[in-house]
């Protein structure tokens, strides 16, 4: 049953849509993973013979993920990639059920730290092709600060031109909510291709 909560945050109705994607012993990533929240979530998900690559380009969220899933005795389940996401193909050789992309600056941190149009497309891109079928890539916008604009519109640009045949692409948003309120789009694959 849906809780009211879940539709307070965008990562939480994030999780409605993908609960039942990721199963037991699945391979997933987190191409952002800041503090670890999203990393943990999909750690618990894959289950002890599952695997997840997360990444990011600051020390700081690789030590607060660390001690996170440290604390909850996950570690050893995750790889934790100091790395743009733009370098996925690199690490990840294994068709995934899943990957998270929370977008934008890592809170409680450097604001002017954010990701990037052509790196976020570059990882978007890599992540089609690793992607299972029937898996989920799951973008989670943010607009507020300087930048994220810019951002959204490159990634709209490239996922509205997916192929229909390969690809379902859906978008939900808050429509009350003032102040650039965050957007999330799901990308499923249908089919190999
Ligand atoms: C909104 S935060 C992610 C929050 C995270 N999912 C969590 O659960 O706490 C965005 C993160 O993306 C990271 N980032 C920026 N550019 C990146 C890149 N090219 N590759 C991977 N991560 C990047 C930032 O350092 C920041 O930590």
């Amino acid at each position: 049953m849906i809780k009211a909560k879940y539709l307070t945050k965008i990562t939480e109705i994030n999780k409605l849509f993908i609960e039942d994607v990721i199963n037991e012993g699945d391979i997933a990533i987190d191409a952002t993973m800041g503090n670890g929240y999203d990393t943990k979530y999909l750690a618990e998900k894959v289950g002890e013979n599952g695997f997840v690559y997360s990444f990011d380009i600051q020390e700081e969220a690789l030590k607060s993920t660390k001690k996170r899933l440290e604390k909850e005795g996950l570690l050893d389940r995750v790889s934790l990639i100091l790395d743009g996401h733009e370098n996925i193909d690199n690490y990840v050789k294994d068709g995934v059920s899943v990957v998270l992309f929370n977008l934008g600056y890592l809170p409680r941190a450097d604001h002017n730290v954010i990701t990037k149009p052509d790196t976020t497309i570059k990882a978007i891109k890599s992540s089609l092709k690793l992607l299972k079928p029937h898996g989920i890539i799951s973008i989670a916008i943010y607009t507020g600060h300087e930048g994220g604009m810019e951002e959204k519109n490159e990634v709209y640009e490239f996922v509205q031109n997916l192929d229909q045949n390969e690809f379902n692409v859906l978008e939900s948003k808050f429509v009350n909510q003032i102040n650039n309120p965050p957007q999330l789009i799901l990308i499923e694959k249908k089919k190999e291709y």
